[in-house]
C-alpha cells in the first residue's frame, strides 16, 4: 500500500509495467479489502493499491519464485548479489559479457 503519496517501486524493471499510468489505474481500482493483482508482472499495481490484502498472480513461475525469495529470505538474496559488486565487475565489458547468474538457485519447490 502506498504511504505518504510516495510510490512503492518494484524491485524489477518490467516490460509493460503500469508504473507510468499508475495513478489512473489506482483511481479506477479504488480501495477495498482484497485485491487480486492478475498479470502482476512488476507488482507495482498491488504494491501501491489501497487494499487490506493483495494476492499477486502471474504465470511466470521464475518471477513468483523471485518475489517469494525476496519475501521469505531476502538476506540470502542480498548475500548472493553482493558477490557481483566487486571492482573487477565494474567495467562495461565485464558487466555485459562475463557476469554469470548461473550459480544462483531460486527455490521452485514451493511454487503455488
Ligand atoms: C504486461 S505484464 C504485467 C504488467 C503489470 N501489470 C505491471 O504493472 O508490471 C504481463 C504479465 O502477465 C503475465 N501473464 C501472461 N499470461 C498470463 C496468464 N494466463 N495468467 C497469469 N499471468 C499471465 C506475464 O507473465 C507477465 O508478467
Amino acid at each position: 500500500m502506498r504511504s505518504g503519496g510516495r510510490v512503492n517501486r518494484s524491485p524489477v524493471k518490467y516490460p509493460g509495467s503500469k508504473r507510468l499510468i499508475l495513478d489512473k489505474v489506482l483511481r479506477r481500482l479504488g480501495s477495498g479489502k482484497h485485491l487480486v493483482d492478475v498479470f502482476a508482472g512488476s507488482c507495482v499495481v498491488g504494491l501501491n493499491a489501497d487494499f487490506d490484502t493483495v494476492h499477486f498472480n502471474d504465470l511466470n513461475q521464475d518471477l513468483i519464485a523471485f518475489y517469494k525469495l525476496l519475501k521469505n529470505d531476502s538476506d540470502t538474496f542480498i548475500t548472493e548479489l553482493e558477490s557481483f559488486f566487486i571492482s573487477d565487475n565494474n567495467h562495461a565489458d565485464t558487466y555485459y559479457k562475463s557476469v554469470s547468474y548461473t550459480h544462483l538457485t531460486l527455490p521452485t519447490s514451493d511454487l503455488v
